[in-house]
C-alpha cells in the first residue's frame, strides 16, 4: 500500500485542527472583559459627563460594558446588581445613589466571586471587604472649599451672614458630605450662619422650586449666600432669583460645585460666583482598575480625584478648556 496519501491525509487534518484552533471560539485569553454598570441616573450634567465618559472609556478600552440607568432607584441598582450577578460578568462598578442598604446585595456579589468597585460615591456598610476599591472624590474637602471661599469673600465685615443652602439627594454621601465640610469651614467666622437648607435632589428643576420657596419665606429679609450642593441645583436657583426681580451673584452670592459647562458660561454672565470641581470623568480610571484587577492586580482601597476651585474671575479663560 502506499503509505504516501495517508500521510497527507493526517498533514492536512493536523492543519485543519490547528486552524480550527486559531479561528474557532476565542481562547479565554482573548475573551473580552465584561463590566456591569450600575448608574444613578441623568439628574445633572454632571452625571450625563460620567456616563459618556464611562461608555466612551469603555469602548476605547476594548471591555464590554454592561449599563444600568436606575433613574435615582436604590430598589433599581439593586435589582441591575442581581442582573450582573446571574450574568456572570467579570468585574461590577456601582455608583450608589445613597450611602446604607447595600449589604445583601454586596456580599451576594462577593459570594459569586465578582469584584465590585464603587465609582463616584461611597457606601456606608461595616464590611469593608464588600468592595474592592473605591474611585471618586473628597465631597469633604470639596464642602470645605466652597467653605472657605464663602469665608474670604465676606471677611472683614460686620454683619451676619446670612446662607441659603440646596442640599443634594437626602442620604447621599455628596450630600453629607459637602454639608459637614461646609459647615466645618465656615465655623471659623460665627457671622456666617446657614438660614435655610433643603434637599434640591441634585436637579435644576428642584434647585428652582426650592429656591422659590426660599425666597419667599425670606421676603423682607437679607439673604447674602447661596450654597448649592451642585451646579445644576445652583443653575435653577439662578433662575428663581431673576423670577424674583433680584441679580443672582451680585444681590446674593452663589456658591456651588462640580464645574460643569453651565456654570462657567452663568460665571461668565456675571450669574454664579465660584464653582468648586468635582470631576465626573472617571471612565478611563475605571476602566484600567479592571484590567488591572482581572491581571490579578491589587487595587489601592481608594483612588481620589484631584480637583481645583474655579471662581467667576477665571470663568471666561477657563470655559473652552472644560471637557464637560
Ligand atoms: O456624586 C456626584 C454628584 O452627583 C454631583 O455633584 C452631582 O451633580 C451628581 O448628581
Amino acid at each position: 500500500m502506499n503509505i504516501r496519501p495517508r500521510r497527507r491525509l493526517l498533514a492536512a487534518l493536523a492543519v485543519l485542527a490547528t486552524g480550527a484552533t486559531l479561528c474557532g471560539p476565542a481562547g479565554a485569553a482573548d475573551k473580552k472583559l465584561v463590566l456591569g454598570f450600575s448608574q444613578i441616573g441623568a439628574e445633572s450634567e454632571w452625571r450625563t459627563a460620567n456616563t459618556a465618559s464611562i461608555k466612551q472609556a469603555a469602548k476605547d478600552a476594548g471591555i464590554e460594558l454592561k449599563f444600568a440607568d436606575a433613574q435615582q432607584k436604590q430598589e433599581n441598582q439593586i435589582k441591575a446588581l442581581r442582573a450582573f450577578i446571574a450574568q456572570k460578568v467579570d468585574v461590577i462598578a456601582l455608583s450608589p445613589v445613597v450611602e446604607t442598604g447595600w449589604g445583601t446585595v454586596l456580599r451576594e456579589a462577593k459570594a459569586a466571586g465578582i469584584p465590585v468597585i464603587l465609582t463616584d460615591r461611597l457606601v456606608k456598610e461595616a464590611d469593608e471587604s464588600l468592595w474592592v476599591s473605591f474611585m471618586g472624590s473628597d465631597f469633604v474637602e470639596e464642602g470645605r472649599r466652597a467653605g472657605r471661599w464663602l469665608l474670604d469673600k465676606t471677611k472683614g465685615g460686620k454683619e451676619e451672614v446670612r446662607i441659603l443652602e440646596l442640599q443634594g439627594t437626602v442620604g447621599a454621601a455628596p450630600a453629607q458630605d459637602r454639608k459637614k465640610g461646609f459647615e466645618e469651614a465656615i465655623k471659623a467666622d460665627p457671622r456666617l450662619k446657614i438660614a435655610r437648607s433643603q434637599t434640591g435632589d441634585f436637579s435644576r428643576a428642584k434647585g428652582k422650586e426650592v429656591m422659590e420657596a426660599f425666597l419667599k419665606a425670606e421676603a423682607g429679609k437679607k439673604v447674602h449666600a447661596l450654597y448649592a450642593h451642585n451646579d445644576d441645583m445652583a443653575l435653577g436657583a439662578i433662575q428663581a432669583i431673576e423670577e424674583a426681580g433680584l441679580k443672582p451673584g451680585v444681590d446674593i452670592l452663589i456658591v456651588s460645585i462640580d464645574g460643569v459647562k453651565g456654570a462657567f458660561q452663568a460665571m461668565v454672565a456675571g450669574k454664579l460666583n465660584v464653582t468648586v470641581e468635582c470631576s465626573p470623568l472617571l471612565g478611563p480610571q475605571l476602566m484600567q482598575a479592571v484590567k488591572d484587577l482581572k491581571a490579578g492586580k491589587t487595587l489601592p482601597r481608594r483612588m481620589v480625584t484631584e480637583e481645583g476651585v474655579f471662581p467667576a474671575e477665571v470663568a471666561a479663560k477657563e470655559l473652552p478648556k472644560r471637557k464637560y
